[in-house]
């Protein structure tokens, strides 16, 4: 009978497209991610691992698996957290859940932006307080976000719909992205193609939406910092590591930038305390696709992925499709 490992508990509308296989299943039930230790243990003769972003799945774990793992179904769209060159290599298919969240990650960055630029996280802790004393002229003047420049950082479905939002608050968009949208998406989101100086001087807002690349770690830097508007806003909606979290607190002491809003960090669950003491940062724990019907989905899709694999039938959203060749 096959053995599949989920390293967490999902949403049941993915855990019963497994349970009513009658399969063997071990989900971890803890709410942390089970230790490297424990993940090693637990891995051992699965025919499919249910993963994580949290957790890594690289050689050692393949090699703990053993001969009978057909596929790692990643619990997310981004799969930074697998070596996919070692999967692929081992014949391992991998799965992520595109698509069903795109909506749910953009609707987020949208929460973000707004946020840190009407400083709604501020005012809320302002009128809790008690500190509230009479309507004023200047009390919590935020920035306008219609009319503005979107500059977004990778434009693929996430970035799309981030832009398709922009279109109710009249703003122009400029996107980052080795790839070109086609001149139709380009009108209907008027938005348009940029070199990454180009975006970083002209933008108000910056949105990141890439996926994370060996090539894009550390892509907002120092230098890119310094030639962002000192009053533009970054958002960060995609991954940690792309944003060097130390040239980003210098920024935001320094001015160089306004402010940010961030759901993601460089060493999650760390956040820089400096970014802690900041009023000028709205912080959310890598919460984009958490809508109750979205993440339902990511589990069914990842479910139905470890189903396609182990009846014998090619799963949709595989990230390593040279692996079917083998
Ligand atoms: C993803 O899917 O990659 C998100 O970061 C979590 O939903």
């Amino acid at each position: 009978m096959p053995y599949i490992y989920v390293t967490r508990r999902i949403p049941e509308e993915g855990l019963k497209l497994l349970k009513e296989r009658g399969w063997d299943i071990y989900i971890h039930e803890d709410e942390l991610p089970p230790s490297r230790e424990e993940l090693l243990r637990r891995v051992q003769g699965a025919d499919a691992i249910l993963s994580l972003l949290t957790d890594k799945i690289d050689k050692e774990v393949f090699d703990a698996a053993g001969e009978n793992l057909k596929i790692v179904a990643n619990y997310a769209v981004g799969y930074d957290n697998i070596d996919i060159d070692e999967a692929t290599k081992r014949g391992i298919i991998v799965t992520n859940t595109p698509g069903v969240l795109t909506d749910t990650t953009a609707d987020f960055g949208w929460a973000l932006l707004m946020a840190i630029a009407r400083r709604v996280v501020e005012a809320d802790q302002y009128a809790r307080s008690g500190q509230w004393k009479t309507w004023g002229p200047m009390l919590m003047l935020g920035t306008d976000v219609h009319g503005k420049t979107l500059g977004i950082i990778g434009f693929g479905r996430i970035g799309r719909t981030v832009a398709k939002r922009a279109k109710g608050f009249d703003m122009n968009v400029l996107y980052y992205d080795p790839i070109k949208a086609d001149e139709e998406t380009e009108r209907q989101l008027n938005a348009k193609q940029a070199d990454l100086d180009t975006l970083l001087k002209e933008s108000d807002f910056i949105v990141i939406c890439a996926k994370l690349t060996p090539e894009n770690r550390h892509l907002l830097n120092k230098e890119a910092f310094k030639k962002m508007k000192n009053s533009a806003y970054l958002i960060n909606i995609a991954r940690g590591p792309i944003v060097d979290e130390e040239a980003l607190v210098w920024a935001l002491k320094n001015g160089e930038i306004k402010g940010a809003g961030l759901d993601v960090f460089e060493h999650e669950p760390k956040i820089h305390p400096e970014l802690i003491k900041m009023d000028n940062v709205v912080l959310t724990p890598h919460i984009g696709s958490a809508s109750e019907e979205t993440r339902g989905k990511m589990a069914q899709m990842a479910a139905s992925s470890i189903v396609a694999v182990l009846t014998g039938k090619i799963p949709e959203n595989i990230v390593n499709p040279e692996v079917l060749k083998k």
